[in-house]
């Protein structure tokens, strides 16, 4: 199928089988690989993007569903002459990634979260990141890395 859909900003139609997970489409056919390819099962988020602002775990969704959706991938979030948006500058200073695998992610978990609420609990960071494993950093500099976005971090 012939599948039209914007990603960060920008529309694009690619030829598809409606099947073939997003991430697949992201990756291989439009060469954006921020997007991470963990388990391919829907269980670790390395693969989250915004579906219309939504975070999905991209490994899963067949590409036939964003049809006429807007996208986001970790791509979108730097601004044209490579400032970091303020949640990567968080994760910068606060040590919130260590290889860095799950970090695009993280960050597209949490761009969805700040954007709906720009003053978040603790409770409520932790609750959204539980569909994002981290092997490495314990979780702690990554809460606090979205604490200081809010600047709830004192
Ligand atoms: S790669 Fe998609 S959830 Fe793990
Ligand atoms: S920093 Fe390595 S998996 Fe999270």
């Amino acid at each position: 199928m012939k599948l039209s859909f914007n990603v960060n900003q920008r529309d694009v139609t690619v030829d598809v089988d409606g099947a073939e997970p997003l991430l697949h489409v992201l990756r291989e056919r439009l060469k954006l690989t921020g997007t991470k390819q963990g388990c391919d099962e829907g269980e670790c988020g390395a693969c989250t993007v915004l579906v219309d602002g939504r975070p999905v775990d991209s490994c899963i969704l067949p590409a036939g569903v964003v049809a006429g959706r807007q996208i986001r991938t970790v791509e979108s979030l730097a601004g044209p002459d490579g400032q970091l948006a303020a949640i990567q500058q968080s994760f910068v200073d606060r040590f919130a990634i260590q290889c860095g695998f799950c970090t695009p992610g993280f960050l597209m978990t949490l761009t969805a979260l700040l954007e709906e609420n720009p003053r978040p609990e603790e409770t409520e960071i932790r609750g959204a990141l539980s569909g994002n494993l981290c092997r490495c950093t314990g979780y702690s500099t990554i809460v606090d890395a979205a604490l200081a976005a809010t600047g709830d971090d004192q």
